[in-house]
């Protein structure tokens, strides 16, 4: 961690961001590669902080940035764990111009809706006003023999935009 001139913080990459990290999970798989990304972006010089049940009253109490890594479950469908979340948002709309968000979205192809659950997590940012940090990373596990591997490149590339 760096010292700036003027008092601010900052990181080798870049400055330091007070970051969430909002699991959308059922089998375990998008928790782990959160845990892994919170501990990384920690390793990184960041404030990272992981939400495996995120409430509404927390994520809204500091809207810096968000770190959605969530997976889909069902028919095209948000995890349990961020449904609340996701429907509380949704009702009160809270004011997130001035949050920045990323995306890590797990699916599969297989399946009709791929990886739908993260993709309503982007649209309701962005109808929220949140800006996006990069571009969301969509991890098929058709295709992708290493989640792990791919998401901890996009973190390494994602934190020094924040
Ligand atoms: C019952 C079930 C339903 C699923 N439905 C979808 C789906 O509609 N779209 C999709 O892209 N992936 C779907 N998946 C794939 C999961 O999103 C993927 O396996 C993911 O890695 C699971 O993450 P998790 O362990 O965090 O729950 C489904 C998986 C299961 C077991």
């Amino acid at each position: 961690m760096l010292q700036g001139e003027a008092g601010f913080k900052a990181t080798e990459g870049g400055l330091m961001a007070d970051i969430q990290v909002l699991v959308g999970s059922t089998y375990g798989n998008a928790g782990q590669i959160a845990d892994d990304c919170t501990e990384q972006l920690n390793n990184l010089g960041h404030k990272a902080v992981l939400l495996s049940e995120p409430a509404y009253e927390q994520v809204i109490a500091q809207p810096d940035v968000l770190l959605i890594c969530t997976a889909t479950i069902g028919q095209g469908e948000i995890p349990a764990n961020l449904m609340p979340l996701y429907c509380q948002l949704k009702d009160r709309s809270p004011d997130f111009t001035k949050v920045r968000f990323g995306l890590i979205a797990l699916g599969d192809s297989s399946y009709e809706s791929f990886a739908e659950g993260g993709k309503q997590m982007n649209e309701l940012m962005y109808d929220l006003g949140a800006k996006p940090v990069g571009q969301a990373l969509f991890i098929d596990s058709c295709e992708t023999p290493d989640p792990d591997e791919a998401a901890a490149e996009w973190i390494d590339e994602w934190s020094t935009k924040l």
